[in-house]
């Protein structure tokens, strides 16, 4: 049954985080009607951009989703999730929650209003550490280092089952090293580059838990909205696509700190001291396939992106995007 409110509306779980904000803030500029649903456990009401309708809660409970009722939710981008590897073991019951239940209710709400499609925030954790790189999302071997992203492998699989057995056109897209203006720079545990970047900043210094040699495949949030948005209007053929948000570059983390090195306009020191225990070794994509269904590209190189995100993180906010 579809809501009382005549105006297209696009749901966008988790915008008052990172991702979730700047994908509210595009269909907002291309004139939607956008809904939010955050706890604001990782996210802060002030990130939510304007004209965003907030509903607070967990995306796992079905009396905050009831207050979707009102609407006429086409999209749901969803994005809000317990949002670490390694955060993961803090609360795994939670984290199972955070980022199973609430995909399990979400597609329910999807299949009973009849939503035109489902994008998902899945993860390249879903990967583990077995995969020849680049990752390829048609042959990779899917066996999840941490509870994060077996979570994630899980949502996937829901969404799978919606799109056969109920027709939702359903889109899982496995993000890797998200970074840009807006990430979160206080929370240490989150995000490589936010956390060396904010360590740079306040401390001229940096210091990286586990080998220089690990390796990621960065890409600009600008990007990943894009890709997001392009899902949501895609007109492939099967119900269920799943494609890896990527570059296909493989950086090393020495190599990001260098870069970072380079962008700060000061001295910044660095020190290689301890580990991160389930954190993956190395992980690179192909984006092949979402290049060859829906033409997407990555645009904003690792050196481009780094300069902007450091514009905007020293506090030159405007000249970041
Ligand atoms: N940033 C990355 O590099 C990256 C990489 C892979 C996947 N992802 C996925 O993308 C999504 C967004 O990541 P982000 O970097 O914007 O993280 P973030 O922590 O900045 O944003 C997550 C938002 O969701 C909210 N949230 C978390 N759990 C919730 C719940 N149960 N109910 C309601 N709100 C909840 C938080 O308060 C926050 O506002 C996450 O699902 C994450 O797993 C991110």
């Amino acid at each position: 049954m579809k809501g009382t409110d005549v105006m297209k509306t696009d749901l966008v779980t988790g915008a008052a985080g990172f991702i979730g904000a700047e994908i509210a803030r595009e269909l907002l500029k291309q004139g939607r009607q956008v809904v939010t649903i955050d706890n604001l456990s990782t996210g802060a009401e002030e990130h939510i951009p304007e004209n965003v309708i907030f509903i607070k809660g967990d995306t796992f409970d079905k009396e905050v989703l009831e207050k979707l009722e009102k609407y006429n939710i086409e999209n749901i981008y969803h994005i809000a999730g317990q949002s670490g590897g390694i955060t993961s073991y803090d609360d795994p019951v939670y984290d199972m929650n955070s980022n199973i239940k609430s995909t399990l209710l979400l597609l329910d709400y999807a299949a009973e209003h009849k939503c035109q499609s489902f994008i998902y925030a899945s993860s390249m954790a879903v990967y583990g550490d077995e995969n020849q790189c680049p990752i390829i999302e048609e042959t990779a071997i899917i066996k999840p280092n941490t509870f994060y992203g077996i979570g994630k492998m899980a949502s996937e699989n829901y969404m799978r089952i919606y799109a056969e057995q109920f027709g939702i056109k359903c889109t899982a897209l496995r993000f890797c090293n998200i970074y840009g203006p807006g990430q979160n720079m206080e929370n240490l545990r989150q995000g490589m580059v936010s956390i060396f970047m904010s360590q740079a900043i306040k401390n001229k210094h940096i210091h990286v838990m586990g080998s220089e040699k690990r390796f990621r495949d960065f890409v600009y949030i600008d990007d990943v909205v894009r890709a997001c948005i392009m899902a949501a209007d895609g007109k492939e053929k099967e119900r269920f696509n799943v494609y890896s948000i990527a570059t296909n570059r493989k950086t090393t983390v020495e190599e990001l700190i260098r870069l970072i090195q380079k962008v700060m306009p000061f001295e910044v020191s660095v020190e290689y001291k301890g580990s991160t225990p389930g954190d993956q070794f190395g992980v690179y994509c192909s984006y092949e396939l979402i290049k060859k269904n829906l033409g997407w590209t990555p645009k904003i190189d690792l050196q481009n992106g780094l300069a902007k995100m450091s514009g905007w993180a020293l506090g030159d906010k405007q000249k970041g995007k």
